[in-house]
């Protein structure tokens, strides 16, 4: 039984395989309090004691449980402000008169089989139909009801929690049953304490082109937290946050981390006490929210993945990646082979027609590759960034003949055929903003700002919604089109629509990420066989949220082979490398003016859903002629790097001088390792990889050459790296089990 309630100690207790999660009433006051969560523990009976009751007022007297000296000290599950926990709260509630204080009394439990799913938002499910590769399917849910009997205001704390894999989920479901209306003014969705325990925090930390690197930084008394309100996940600062032990390896160490199934604004905050406790908190950002509950009216927050490893980050990882490909994400797509695809964006940027885009096609097919993908500048009359989003019509002086003609050339040749859109965005010069500037997200009477020379729509309208999907619905119908890149090109700012009441105005950022979630459910409802790639100036929104409708992300708009390294390291701490689009571009790099050899970028992009982003008609022939090699090699292994677990075996980013990684396939007969030798050194000893994941007592065989080894002495001693010649060198190992 993977969720238990102990009546007499009033402890609830949550199991995954390896871990255990446990809540505990206090008697008196109906205080929901946190007890434990960490290493699993088999046996129940008993673990009240661990509901920690003490206080610690001024003086040294007990001072019969004021509130101010006991829940400022409390372990809680769901902290409320303002009635004597100072520490950072995770609800805070206005009422119609200005009060805000807020407190939660037990009330009782349900336990149901199954997940618990959230309308109009992505959560992770126990269902996994269409994944033959699931080993399980089963999760239970706990529903914890709490109320604030003053408000009158009920508060469900939701929990999911899987069997087959070490996660727990959470979410709140809040409810007004009093007459008037509330306003939230703050709902996280998780928050845990714990004892600080010298802990670090992890966080993955970026800008455009250069998102998602690790950061780890030791905790102080106090405070950290990384956010966004940009409106997105956003390139700066991702919705994952870890606290880990400072010995923790990718082996050792304990780690409890948090991941936010959400596209928009979020914090994620560790708080260190006074009393040396750390609070550990992810919800939606309160900066700038608040959202009315009327009467009867139900308020969901997003989810949280919780997860603890006591085996370092390797664990963590792999609790992810089995999470989000078994249990997150429903496109068809998860477990087959992507189309090898050629994007024209880095090849041309807007600079194209159709017979362009014919020849890059021509030449692509003749070297393997198996979609062609027109990116930005095919509608109405783009031909630079600062104009036409919205006008969702073919140019026909590109593509003389319109779209189908070009998707049936693009066919006759023997290519799939995807298209890129940017539906969420109006530029100010387009048909569609000269019909209907209120569209756009503003200020009345301010001059709202550009970015990109663009304006956002206003997805907290339904007519906008519905406009919009029409739009893109429209061209889909239009011709067989195979993929769909959808992009999102600027940050929220100005935030004001005209269709919300002045006391729904916090709304509009919740509401816009609910309106992208809506257009999305509808795209993969009405086009089921589309491959959908989600995209944001390259990977500012590449969070789990976008994984429910999209089974890939454009990783970033920085294609450098070896700035990758730390992209794609950081990007996999959370991510299965299924997810991570990535391609090949041309040199000097479009981002950095670096050149690397082709042979290490097709190795660098191997690791990930594979591409290319270059004009494929003007490239050296050298180069070209890698491309069948590269593409074989895609063919090869696309479902051991789907489907494997993926180790990090060294990082660039640490070491200044390499950088490794391998996946082994689930039977342990497959294993292939990718080297970097970043930079050359004189003089050095050769590198020993301490590889993971094989059967220690078998024998594995190095392809192409006669050499075997036994799986113990690959993982304990180490392979000793051939010595490679030159910066930016790759080299592909693959072990095969004799
Ligand atoms: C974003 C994407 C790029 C490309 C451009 C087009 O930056 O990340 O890949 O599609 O938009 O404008």
């Amino acid at each position: 039984m993977a969720i238990q309630y102990f009546e007499q100690e009033r402890v609830f207790k949550l199991d995954t395989p390896n871990t255990t999660y446990l809540i505990g009433v206090v008697d008196e006051e109906g205080y929901l309090g946190h007890l434990y969560y960490g290493a699993r523990l088999e046996n129940g009976q008993g673990l009240g004691y661990l509901l920690r009751t003490e206080e610690a007022p001024f003086v040294p007297s007990k001072n019969n449980r004021e509130k101010s000296s006991f829940l400022d000290f409390f372990h809680t599950e769901y902290p409320t402000g303002g009635v004597g926990d100072y520490r950072e709260s995770a609800l805070e509630v206005r009422n119609a008169d200005g009060f805000t204080a807020c407190q939660l009394q037990y009330q009782d439990y349900e336990i149901l089989d199954g997940k618990y799913d959230i309308p109009g938002m992505p959560a992770t499910f126990a269902d996994a139909a269409q994944s033959s590769h699931a080993q399980s399917s089963q999760a239970t849910t706990l529903r914890i009801r709490c109320v604030d009997s003053v408000l009158n205001l009920e508060v469900i704390l939701q929990y999911g929690v899987f069997e087959d894999v070490d996660a727990i989920t959470r979410s709140v479901i809040i409810q007004n049953h009093d007459d008037s209306p509330v306003y939230l003014e703050k709902v996280l969705s998780a928050s845990i304490d714990m004892d600080m325990e010298d802990y670090e925090m992890l966080t993955l930390h970026g800008s455009w082109a250069r998102e998602r690197h690790i950061q780890r930084n030791k905790l102080v008394y106090g405070r950290q937290s990384i956010g966004s309100f940009r409106g997105e996940s956003g390139h700066q600062e991702h919705p994952f946050i870890a606290l880990v032990s400072p010995d923790t390896t990718q082996e050792h160490g304990s780690v409890y981390a948090m991941s936010f199934v959400y596209s928009g604004n979020f914090i994620a905050q560790a708080e260190v006490s006074q009393f040396d406790s750390v609070r550990l908190q992810m919800g939606i950002h309160t900066q700038g929210f608040s959202w009315k509950l009327d009467p009867k009216e139900t308020f969901y927050s997003p989810e949280v993945v919780l997860t603890y490893s006591g085996n370092g980050l390797d664990h963590m990882t792999h609790t992810f990646h089995n999470l989000y490909r078994n249990h997150l994400i429903r496109s068809p797509y998860l477990h087959q082979e992507r189309p090898i695809l050629i994007n024209n964006w880095e090849a041309t940027y807007f600079d194209f027609d159709r017979e362009k885009l014919l020849a890059i096609a021509r030449d692509a097919k003749d070297a393997g590759i198996e979609m062609l993908v027109m990116d930005d500048g095919w509608f109405g009359k783009r031909s630079s960034d600062d104009s036409s989003l919205g006008d969702w019509f073919v140019n026909e002086e590109k593509l003389q003949g319109g779209l189908s003609y070009l998707v049936d050339e693009v066919k006759n040749i023997g290519l799939k055929f995807g298209i890129w859109f940017e539906p969420e965005m109006i530029s100010p010069d387009s048909n569609l903003y000269r019909a209907h500037p209120d569209w756009a997200i503003s200020i009345p009477r301010r001059d709202a700002t550009q970015s990109r020379s663009q304006f956002v729509l206003d997805l907290s309208r339904p007519e906008v919604i519905d406009y919009t999907y029409e739009q893109v619905a429209k061209i889909l119908r239009s011709a067989p089109i195979d993929y769909v890149k959808w992009d999102m090109n600027r940050q929220l700012s100005d935030l004001g629509s005209v269709y919300l009441e002045a006391d729904k105005m916090g709304e509009l950022s919740h509401r816009y990420v609910l309106g992208v979630y809506e257009l999305q459910e509808r795209l993969v409802t009405e086009f089921p066989d589309l491959l959908l790639e989600n995209c944001s100036g390259g990977g500012a929104r590449f969070d789990p949220g976008m994984l429910y409708y999209s089974p890939q992300i454009w990783c970033s708009d920085d294609t450098d082979a070896i700035e990758r390294l730390q992209i794609q390291e950081g990007t996999a701490l959370v991510y299965p490398l299924s997810t991570i689009g990535a391609h090949v571009s041309d040199c000097p790099n479009h981002s950095v003016g670096r050149t690397t050899p082709f042979k290490t970028r097709g190795d660098v992009a191997l690791a990930g859903t594979f591409g290319y982003e270059l004009d494929i008609t003007k490239i050296p022939d050298a180069d070209r002629a890698m491309i069948p090699e590269q593409t074989a090699q895609y063919h090869k292994y696309h479902e051991l790097i789907r489907e494997g677990t993926y180790y990090r075996i060294a990082s660039w980013g640490t070491n200044h001088s390499y950088d490794c990684y391998m996946v082994v396939n689930q039977d342990k007969t497959d294993a292939l390792v990718t080297y970097v030798q970043v930079l050359g050194q004189a003089n050095v000893h050769t590198k020993k990889m301490k590889l993971k994941g094989l059967d220690a007592g078998a024998t594995y065989e190095l392809e192409g050459t006669s050499e075997q080894y036994l799986g113990e002495s690959l993982m304990n001693a180490g392979y000793i790296v051939p010595k490679l010649w030159g910066d930016f060198q790759s080299i592909l190992l693959h072990f095969i089990r004799v």
